[in-house]
């Protein structure tokens, strides 16, 4: 034989030698759920190991992960019934607790990258992430709504505005409203190539913000479609997003490694909440070992060309890689 690719893989120095992706918590950024409150730290049902936190025993939570190497976080905020309804209004009210939270968290930790979620489905009475009037979603009164509340966060301290919603021409009119308000400095990670995907009911059981009718088909790409990510990456683009992110991940390596090929700029994905449910659900049965399927899943992602990659996964991956 005169190929013999066994050689590169006889001893586990040799094979870091040769590895081609790295993963450390650099790449990660830890989604956290928030709700308003004192001593609360509630299990989600449908996403083990994960939890809905007020801000008092979330802060020491966030110092854990910090000390396990964790500098990122993107945080979501429960809000409760009474306060929602059709225009999404409470999303920038000036006692809105998640505004505050975003003040508290980076005043105790200045030096972590907070990323913040701009739609209006938790806010929404209508559990939609735009206006709804009889069966539609209103694109462009939308954007004002996701302007103020980007405005808000950005008031409030965020780093990173991550616009979620996947209205038209959101990026360049939240990019706007920004620099009005002399917020040059706050990114946009833009949720790009976001499918109407399955995935994500563990999310909407955490926030209670499912849909209270229809779906969310006539905004959110449809999974059998690639090349419209390239279009969608390419009004990012133009409207000044920092960073393109592709949701989910593990279903949509191959949207992550186009527009890895394609753009310049940095490239993100979203591992969701029904992805890392398989994983622990089937850990918790005896069917998966729960670090080692959990690291290649994460693994697959930045392979596939992902930058960051936002995951419930963070902290037990700090963990496990601390060990
Ligand atoms: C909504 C939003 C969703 C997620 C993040 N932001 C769900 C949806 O579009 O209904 C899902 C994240 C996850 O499943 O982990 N703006």
């Amino acid at each position: 034989m005169q190929k013999r690719p066994r050689r590169n893989r006889k001893s586990s120095i040799i094979r870091s030698m040769v590895e081609e992706t790295k993963l450390g918590t650099e790449n990660l950024i830890y989604p956290i759920f928030i709700e308003d409150g004192k001593g609360i730290k509630n299990e989600v049902k449908s996403l083990p190991n994960n939890y809905r936190w007020s801000l008092d025993l979330l802060l020491p939570e966030i110092e854990s992960c910090v000390n396990l190497g964790i500098q990122s976080f993107d945080i979501f905020p429960v809000i409760k019934e009474e306060l929602k309804d059709k225009m999404a209004t409470y999303s920038y009210a000036s006692d809105n607790f998640y505004l505050d939270a975003i003040y508290q968290i980076k005043k105790e930790f200045p030096e972590i990258v907070l990323m913040t979620d701009v739609a209006m489905d938790p806010y929404s009475s209508d559990g939609h992430d735009g206006i709804v009037e009889g069966d539609k979603i209103i694109n462009d009164r939308t954007l004002t709504v996701l302007g103020k509340m980007s405005v808000a966060q950005a008031q409030a301290g965020a780093d990173i505005i991550g616009p979620s919603d996947m209205m038209d021409g959101r990026v360049g009119f939240i990019r706007n409203e920004l620099d009005l308000h002399d917020f040059q400095d706050v990114s946009i990670m833009s949720y790009t190539a976001k499918y109407a995907s399955a995935f994500y009911n563990p999310f909407r059981d955490a926030l209670d913000s499912a849909p209270k009718s229809g779906n969310k088909k006539t905004y959110q790409m449809n999974p059998a479609n690639k090349r419209e990510a390239l279009i969608e990456a390419e009004l990012d683009t133009i409207e000044g997003a920092d960073m393109l992110m592709v949701k989910p991940a593990i279903c949509y390596l191959d949207v992550i490694h186009l527009l890895k090929e394609n753009f310049d700029l940095p490239i993100t994905a979203y591992n969701v909440s029904g992805e890392c449910a398989m994983v622990y659900a089937a850990s918790q049965n005896g069917w998966l070992d729960y670090e080692s399927a959990m690291t290649e899943m994460l693994l697959s992602i930045r392979r596939a060309g992902a930058d960051g990659i936002l995951s419930y996964f963070a902290k037990d991956f700090a963990k496990f890689q601390k060990k």
